[in-house]
């Protein structure tokens, strides 16, 4: 195992800012995880596990160690009804969902192209085009670490919710995620409710055709990492009661806002797109022009302009329809996870 320190952690998150950990150890193993778990010398120094870093916004130099989880592996065993994957966390997602797709198997092509580890799914649960991860995961693998012991959790244990789980709760800190089962039925069935998935003529249906449409939105719409640092979706879409959305559409009729198991939820790119403030920037931080809820770093721009920038979302979107916009993505500061509420609140 490699352990670096005073590492850059420029290559190991997709916003491209450049910040520094203490430590940087990459894991291929669970014994690697608990050697480093165990360790007395690093023992008392705040730990991260990181997969691509793609849902990350490093506010400042972590003092404490970055764990790279690099497990690999992935199996298949088959009933007469299910192909039964079971995939190592540090498994890279986009590729394993174009590999399914390859062999053959359909039931994750909506989620093609999220970046990110396997091992990272379960935590937001993630989602996409009409699936979430929860739809197919069978159980989560994670070594507790207490005990040290890998337990296996049913996705029912996981209580996954809309970019939510049990990992952001009860669990939270508590766990490392090893590996996760995914279970895909061989009598495969379209999910094409997604506006553009629509226009796929139904003789032309498959896991393929719709992998290839996915890949095809998600890349006019959303700015690649590899070329412009972003972490996706910057806040989740959030919830609002009927009555707030029933004064809201009564001003703006055509406001984008889908049902809710409680209340509707809001299209928060919609609502910061209808503030005016697509292309806006903060420094090199920018409001992306194609889709308003990813902020990007279009030009060298440091953490607090990601911030400042937030800030001004967040609060226009406020001001105009008094709706308090949650970021979706994940802050660490220099001791371990903060969010902009309290960065707010000091400044
Ligand atoms: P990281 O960013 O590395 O980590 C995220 C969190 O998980 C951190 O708190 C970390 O400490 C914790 N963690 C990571 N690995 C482990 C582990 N093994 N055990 C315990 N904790 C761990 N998300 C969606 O849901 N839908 C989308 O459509 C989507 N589109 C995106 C598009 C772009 C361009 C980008 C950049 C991001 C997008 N995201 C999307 C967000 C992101 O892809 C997901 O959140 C993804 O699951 C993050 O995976 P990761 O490996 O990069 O996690
Ligand atoms: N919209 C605008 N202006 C914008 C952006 C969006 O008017 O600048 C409108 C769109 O026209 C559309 C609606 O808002 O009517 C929703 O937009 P879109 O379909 O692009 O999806 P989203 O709600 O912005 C969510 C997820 C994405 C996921 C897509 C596809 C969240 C926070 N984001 O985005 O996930 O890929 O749906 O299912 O739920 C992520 O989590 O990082 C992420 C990218």
């Amino acid at each position: 195992m490699q352990i670096k320190k005073h590492a850059s952690l420029k290559a190991y998150h997709t916003f491209g800012i450049e910040q520094t950990c203490s430590y940087l150890a990459i894991v291929d193993s669970i014994e690697d995880v608990i050697q480093l778990l165990k360790d007395e010398s690093l023992k008392g120094l705040p730990k991260l596990f990181l997969g691509k870093g793609s849902n990350m916004l490093f506010t400042e130099h972590y003092d404490g160690v970055v764990i790279i989880n690099r497990l690999k592996g992935k199996s298949i065993t088959e009933t007469a009804e299910h192909y039964l994957l079971h995939i190592e966390g540090g498994e890279d997602w986009p590729e394993l969902v174009a590999w399914s797709v390859e062999q053959g198997m359909g039931g994750i092509e909506n989620l093609a192209l999220i970046p990110g580890c396997a091992g990272s799914a379960p935590i937001q649960n993630i989602g996409a085009y009409g699936l979430e991860l929860q739809d197919v995961c069978e159980y989560v693998d994670v070594l507790d670490l207490t005990t040290f012991e890998i337990k296996r959790m049913t996705a029912d244990e996981c209580e996954f919710g809309y970019r939510d789980s049990i990992f952001k709760h009860a669990l939270y800190e508590k766990c490392f995620i090893a590996a996760i089962g995914l279970k895909l039925a061989k009598a495969w069935k379209p999910i094409n409710q997604y506006g553009p998935l629509q226009s796929i003529a139904e003789d032309q249906l498959s896991p393929l055709s719709i992998f290839e449409r996915v890949c095809q939105v998600r890349m006019e719409k959303l700015p690649d990492p590899a070329k412009v640092g972003n972490a996706g979706s910057f806040f989740k879409n959030p919830v609002i009661s009927q009555d707030h959305y029933d004064r809201l559409v009564a001003e703006h009729s055509n406001m984008v806002a889908y049902p809710a198991p409680i209340g509707m939820k809001v299209a928060a790119g919609w609502l910061i797109d209808q503030c005016g403030l697509k292309g806006v920037s903060v420094n090199g931080a920018q409001v992306n022009p194609l889709q308003a809820l990813v902020l990007t770093n279009v030009d060298n721009c440091s953490a607090s302009d990601v911030v400042s920038l937030a800030s001004l979302v967040k609060k226009a979107v406020w001001d105009k329809y008094q709706i308090e916009l949650e970021h979706e993505v994940r802050f660490m500061d220099r001791f371990g996870e903060t969010n902009l509420a309290k960065i707010e609140a000091v400044q």
